[in-house]
């Protein structure tokens, strides 16, 4: 099964963004891990960054049909897009919803997730653990479904 991994905006800078925040690991870093994870327990993993919700949105309906789920960090889109969340329900696909930081100790903005409603579940807090925890929560969901 193939897994898209879409990271949203500002995650390009991961690594050298508040790094006390996010950690000094880099996007480049995570993706890697996460194809080795994810070969690891026979997932094949396609990732992809944007800082434009259209894009990211283009990149959720191509994954209809290629795809059997999606690991999304949002960015900041996960507390305003109304349209993400419509096309993570749109293509019916399982979605997990990653952080880095942990959104519910944060600011009262960060704490409303609309993808959210949309997605199996939520990690946030773990860093970029959490991404690998995504994997196996998906190979988990895929392998009983
Ligand atoms: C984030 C949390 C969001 O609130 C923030 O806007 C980000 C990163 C995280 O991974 O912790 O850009 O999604």
């Amino acid at each position: 099964p193939g897994i898209l991994i879409l990271n949203g905006p500002n995650l390009n800078l991961l690594g050298t963004r508040q790094p006390e925040v996010y950690g000094s690991t880099t996007l480049a870093m995570i993706e890697d891990a996460c194809r080795a994870h994810g070969a690891d327990i026979g997932l094949s993993v396609t990732c992809m960054q944007s800082n434009h919700e259209g894009t990211l949105i283009d990149a959720i309906h191509a994954a209809k049909g290629g795809r059997s789920g999606l690991i999304i960090n949002a960015g900041a889109y996960t507390h305003t897009s109304i349209a993400l969340m419509d096309a993570v329900a749109s293509v019916e696909l399982p979605a997990v919803e990653v952080h880095l930081s942990n959104i519910h100790a944060r600011e009262e903005f960060r704490h409303r997730s609309y993808l959210a409603r949309v997605a199996l579940g939520q990690i946030c807090g773990f860093g970029a653990q959490g991404y690998i925890m995504a994997l196996d929560a998906l190979k988990a969901h895929l392998e009983k479904a």
